[in-house]
């Protein structure tokens, strides 16, 4: 039986693609902070090995799906937590389990950015040079470009550099025959969101933002996307990164894509 891992699997979009997965007949293992197969901190270095190693031993070394998916929003108080779970957190388990990836059946795997990657470019990434020499102790100085919206930088910083990890891994995975997309979902209805629509700072701007298809996304709907970027129909979609964001980007950035 086909198996993928999810992390961020307890909640969002995590759980629905866990759900839409299992419905498939796929075998899913969740890794969470919580209610998981593996239950494992992203936002460490420990956690992150041990979720590597919980993993490996749990597939054998042979994994034919993941999906990255855990995530914290830019509301989160800790600024450098949001980069090492966003963006360190997700590496270390793509590049951990790139191995068991090679060894699977037709792997693919789908990091969750979001619309927030484009709002910055690489060029102005204030993460840029941080991530480049992979010294994830200069996150905090990094950051304090952001004053009061350290977490927005956070947030967007994060996510950005995760497109662009995934787009420079195009080659060596493609020649590994594992495919490798991002999806960028705008607002989808889950705790993160809510959160962030409760929050003093972002609320009001979340809240009072109209997407041209005027609601926000269901995870369900995300989920969707996710697993057809995991089979085989989506089999020459490689490096590429899906928009779900009821027409979000286009309306902001028309001439940009
Ligand atoms: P959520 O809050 O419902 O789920 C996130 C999951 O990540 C939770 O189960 C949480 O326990 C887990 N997580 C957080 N920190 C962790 C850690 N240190 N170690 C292990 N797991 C941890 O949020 P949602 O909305 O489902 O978010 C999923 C992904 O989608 C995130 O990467 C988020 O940035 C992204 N996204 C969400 C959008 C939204 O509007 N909800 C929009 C664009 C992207």
């Amino acid at each position: 039986m086909s198996l993928t891992v999810v992390t961020g699997s307890a909640s969002g979009i995590g759980a629905a693609t866990r759900a839409a997965l299992l419905e498939e007949g796929k075998e899913v293992v969740g890794v969470d902070l919580r209610d998981a197969d593996i239950t494992a901190d992203l936002s460490t270095r420990e956690g992150r090995r041990g979720a590597v190693d919980a993993v490996l031993q749990r597939c054998g070394g042979t994994l034919d799906g993941l999906v990255l998916c855990a995530g914290l929003g830019p509301h989160v108080d800790d600024a450098e937590r949001i980069v090492a779970v966003n963006y360190f957190g997700t590496i270390a388990m793509l590049d951990g389990l790139f191995p068991a990836l090679r060894k699977g059946d037709d792997a693919a795997a789908v990091v969750v950015s979001s619309v927030s990657s484009t709002h910055i470019t690489w060029d102005d990434n204030p993460l840029a040079s941080v991530i480049e020499s992979g010294d994830e102790a200069g996150v905090g100085p990094a950051l304090e470009v952001g004053g009061e919206y350290k977490g927005q930088f956070a947030y967007a910083g994060s996510k950005n550099a995760l497109t662009v990890a995934v787009r420079r891994r195009v080659a060596e995975w493609g020649a590994a025959g594992v495919r490798l997309n991002t999806v960028a979902p705008g607002s989808v209805e889950t705790p993160l969101l809510s959160q962030g629509m409760a929050d003093a700072r972002y609320g009001q701007a979340i809240r009072e933002f109209v997407a041209p298809i005027p609601r926000h996304a269901k995870p369900e709907e995300v989920a969707t996307l996710i697993s057809y970027l995991l089979s085989p129909k989506a089999g020459f979609v490689h490096g590429s990164q899906l928009v779900i964001d009821g027409g979000v980007d286009a309306l902001l950035r028309p001439t940009r894509f």
